[in-house]
């Protein structure tokens, strides 16, 4: 272990290394893992140990949404903290009161009881097993391009390499997966609208084929797997389907509610009411630890009379609840759903722009301040550069390579196996989308020099 430098604080260098020495770094190999001392944050800026400043323009894990040390949130988990911090969940308290009304101004019409965890993954879990005991049934459907969390029930519904560690164990638990909905390069070679969604009446094929299906579960607009945006028609048909097939639906808006889409939650792009939302990240702009499974009350009323067999210390936690009613307050006085829905063109254009001049960036796609752009080998092939085995073999990938680049640049931007994610907090002004989008365009050279033909 390094010592520690004469003032007795520890230096940047001695930060990272301890944490390198002492922690996992997740979803990696460990030995490639340089964790780089971040000491301030501000707005959309986050400023490592040496006083460099980078723009944030993913949000970090697309959860930031406010932007970084709002001043009201910071209040807001200070109060808290001297009110009370915390007491059983079995006990009612004004911050849990207080979000709960709030809640019901903002979440889709009907989505009144409400279940809060301290991740997305936590929050999965429990609209798994409030989706089997009320159905009685085990099945989950999920699609191929998902990620729904970490732990074992949360893994076994995630389609993405994430979970083939844990194979073949970890599709344990009644998981079947369909295919997902990707316009742009889709899984069973259909073609948008002559297809007529074929995808989702595949999911009903499969509800009748395998009986005992309790729930669908789908990310509305996939996140890390590709910001895919489904047709229009999609979400409501699959309403449809679960409603004749007696299936709940549970929409994951862990990554896309909040804002992120432009609207407070990707669903209400299609006014789709979904049994079950589970939601997470932006719900405090990621500043404490919360997740939440909202569910309609009549699934809540099966509980009147039955064992609700489900909770954790730290549910309904004071001090995750209270920072959460300032996040959303200050989501509505800054009118930041609004923002993302307005700055959504601006931001398109700039990225089409970029498709029209780099050979290998094969789709632009996206809503609100929420896009990819994806880069591919063959344009007319769609061929990629990286597989996702690469990924979870720890293979050099084309897009970190350029992630890296605009990091040395000042600009971090979060990307997976052939895609970057532009998702900064949505207080992002033009002139910082123009930064990090030249960063984007200054860099995307690597790749068209690996373009074939
Ligand atoms: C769509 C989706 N669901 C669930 C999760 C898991 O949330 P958490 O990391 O808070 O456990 C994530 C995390 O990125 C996510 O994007």
């Amino acid at each position: 272990m390094s010592e520690t430098s004469p003032s007795g604080r520890l230096t940047s260098e001695e930060i990272s290394a301890l944490t390198r020495q002492t922690n996992y770094g997740t979803w990696r190999f460990q030995k490639s893992w340089k964790p780089l001392h971040i000491a301030d944050a501000e707005g959309c800026w986050f400023i490592d140990g040496a006083g460099k400043r980078y723009l944030d323009l993913s949000s970090q894990l697309m959860c930031v949404n406010l932007g970084h040390k709002n001043r009201r949130v910071v209040e807001a988990i200070a109060e808290q903290a001297r009110e009370l911090a915390y007491v059983t969940p079995g006990f009612a308290t004004s911050a849990r009161a207080r979000l709960s009304a709030k809640l019901l101004e903002v979440l889709p019409e009907g989505l009144d009881k409400f279940f809060f965890a301290t991740s997305g993954t936590e929050a999965n879990e429990a609209a798994f097993k409030i989706a089997r005991m009320v159905t009685g049934k085990t099945k989950i459907v999920s699609r191929y391009r998902s990620y729904h969390g970490s732990t074992m029930g949360a893994i076994a519904a995630t389609g993405d390499p994430r979970r083939w560690a844990m194979e073949p164990g970890g599709k344990g638990g009644g998981v079947v997966f369909a295919p997902e909905t990707n316009c742009y390069d889709c899984p069973i070679k259909h073609t948008y609208p002559a297809c007529d969604i074929a995808c989702a009446d595949y999911i009903e094929h499969m509800i009748r084929n395998e009986s005992d299906v309790a729930a669908v579960i789908v990310e509305p607009v996939v996140g890390t797997n590709g910001v895919l945006v489904p047709p229009p028609e999609y979400l409501p048909r699959l309403r449809e389907i679960c409603d004749r097939q007696g299936v709940l639906l549970i929409a994951d808006e862990v990554m896309a509610g909040w804002g992120r889409t432009g609207r407070w939650f990707s669903v209400d792009h299609w006014n789709v009411k979904p049994d079950i939302l589970v939601t997470a990240k932006g719900i405090t702009s990621a500043y404490v630890p919360l997740g939440l499974c909202a569910t309609t009350s009549k699934i809540a009323d099966y509980f009147e009379d039955h064992y609700f067999a489900h909770g954790h210390t730290y549910e309904a936690h004071p001090l995750t609840l209270g920072p959460a009613v300032a996040t959303i307050e200050e989501m509505q006085r800054l009118r930041l759903v609004e923002r993302a829905a307005e700055l959504e063109p601006y931001v398109r254009e700039k990225l089409e722009a970029l498709q029209a001049k780099h050979v290998s960036v094969g789709d632009v796609r996206g809503l609100g301040l929420f896009f990819a752009v994806e880069i591919v080998k063959n344009r007319g092939s769609k061929q990629l550069f990286n597989t996702m085995r690469d990924k979870v073999e720890g293979k050099p990938l084309v897009v970190d390579q350029i992630a890296a680049k605009m990091m040395a640049q000042g600009v971090a931007i979060q990307c997976w196996v052939s895609h970057f994610v532009i998702a900064p907090p949505l207080i992002v002004t033009k002139e910082e989308l123009d930064l990090g989008i030249a960063a984007l365009d200054e860099h995307l050279g690597i790749a068209d020099e690996m373009v074939e033909g």
